[in-house]
């Protein structure tokens, strides 16, 4: 088995109908594949399924309802929401359909439809005669006007006895339509050059100088890469994170370590996205031996200027579209643009520090990108998310240059 949907988070929404007992099977083909399943159900769905099944299948509590203040405690309405990289329904019901064209919030599964941001797929299963329905097709059109996904149904046989369309897909095929959700191709056949993470400046053998970047947005960006189809190299300092797959990484300790790198990955880079926290100077010698603190009350350490790694970039012969970031805590927009002009960027991507919620070591980010004559604001969303519409508009301006 492979790990296409490694590291991707997917919420499994199931409503009332007799195909609900594949959604069993499809949470096994999911986590097969690598992926990590949380389940909501409707109440209609546990009358042909228990939660239980499905808790034991998933590794997790089943959530089903809105109004639990216990499961609201354990993990919230707009945290699923937030958790989710893709909600799946399946089934999706005529019922469940019909609610979410509606953009009603009267259960736990439309309400987090209604909150999240990342893609929504559905499955539909139901009778041949309440698929044909007029109502029905014209919801369908609505959602896939909206951007659902919609798999299947397929035709033949049903529990009713009926023969047509309307028979959820099969897992197999549900589990692999998912997968293909999270491969764009945007950039298919171009090379992605992506540093990450901090880097440490060494003051002696044993101690260093760094920041507290985890690394989070740059590997989410090289995942977001690899998904829309770019080679991808991550040029990584010192994170927890493992690389995702089809990802090559080279890993570095130092400014100077990651420039070198950096520079000598120019000769096959379309597209250089710097995420890293690069420490902006570093100790002007590394002591050769452990500095003693005995007999000292204070101690400095002379500082040098690392160099500007996507500064060189972007002033390089052959130059490929250079996209950088701007961390600041005020007038964010108008710092990012005087950034993008002094270092000649093409894209920067302006992120508000000052908000505790986002940023660095946060699970969410929320960012305004920035061209010459363009800004397009991203609201907060998870890492992954926020990387996958990063990546589209990237794709957008670099196509356009
Ligand atoms: O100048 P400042 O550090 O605010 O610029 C941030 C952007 O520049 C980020 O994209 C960061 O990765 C990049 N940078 C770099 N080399 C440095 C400092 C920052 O590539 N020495």
């Amino acid at each position: 088995m492979g790990g296409q949907l490694r590291n991707r988070r997917v919420l499994l929404g199931v409503s009332g109908g007799i195909a609900a007992y594949k959604s069993a099977e499809l949470i096994r083909r999911l986590i097969d594949l690598g992926a990590e399943v949380r389940v909501v159900m409707t109440k209609a769905a546990q009358e042909f399924i228990t939660p239980l099944t499905l808790q034991a299948l998933s590794g997790f509590p089943v959530s089903t309802d809105l109004l639990d203040p216990e499961a609201e405690a354990a993990m919230g309405h707009i945290e699923l929401a937030r958790w989710a990289d893709l909600i799946m329904i399946a089934p999706a019901s005529a019922d469940l359909i019909s609610r979410l064209t509606l953009g009603q919030g009267d259960d736990l599964l439309t309400t987090v439809c209604l909150a999240s941001r990342c893609p929504i797929a559905i499955a539909p299963a139901m009778n041949q005669a309440m698929w044909h329905h007029p109502a029905t097709q014209a919801n369908l059109v609505t959602l896939k006007e909206r951007g659902i996904h919609q798999f299947g149904p397929d035709s033949g046989g049903q529990a009713c006895g009926d023969v047509g369309l309307g028979r959820m897909s099969d897992p197999d095929d549900l589990a692999q339509a998912i997968s293909s959700v999270f491969q764009t191709r945007l950039l298919e056949g171009k090379t992605v050059v992506i540093t990450a993470g901090p880097t440490r400046e060494a003051i002696d053998p044993v101690r260093y100088i760094s920041n507290h970047s985890s690394g989070k947005m740059g590997y989410a960006l090289a995942q977001a890469a690899v998904d829309a189809g770019a080679k991808t190299l991550l040029i990584s300092g010192p994170t927890n994170l493992s690389a995702p797959d089809y990802v090559k990484r080279i890993d570095v300790i130092s400014a100077d370590d990651m420039y070198k790198a950096s520079m000598n990955s120019l000769d096959e880079c379309d597209i250089f996205i710097a995420s890293a926290a690069v420490a902006d100077f570093r100790p002007a010698s590394i002591a050769e031996q452990k500095i003693k603190k005995t007999g000292q009350e204070t101690m400095s350490v002379d500082m040098i200027k690392n160099p500007d790694i996507i500064a060189s970039v972007a002033a390089a012969n052959k130059r490929p579209y250079v996209v950088g970031f701007a961390a600041e805590t005020q007038q964010v927009i108008d710092y990012a643009r005087d950034k993008l002009i002094r270092k000649n960027l093409d894209l920067i991507i302006a992120n508000d520090v000052s908000n505790p919620d986002i940023g660095f070591n946060s699970e969410n980010n929320a960012v305004t990108l920035v061209t010459k004559d363009s800004e397009t604001a991203l609201p907060e969303n998870s890492k992954t998310q926020l990387a996958r519409d990063i990546l589209e508009v990237i794709a957008a301006q670099y196509s356009r240059n």
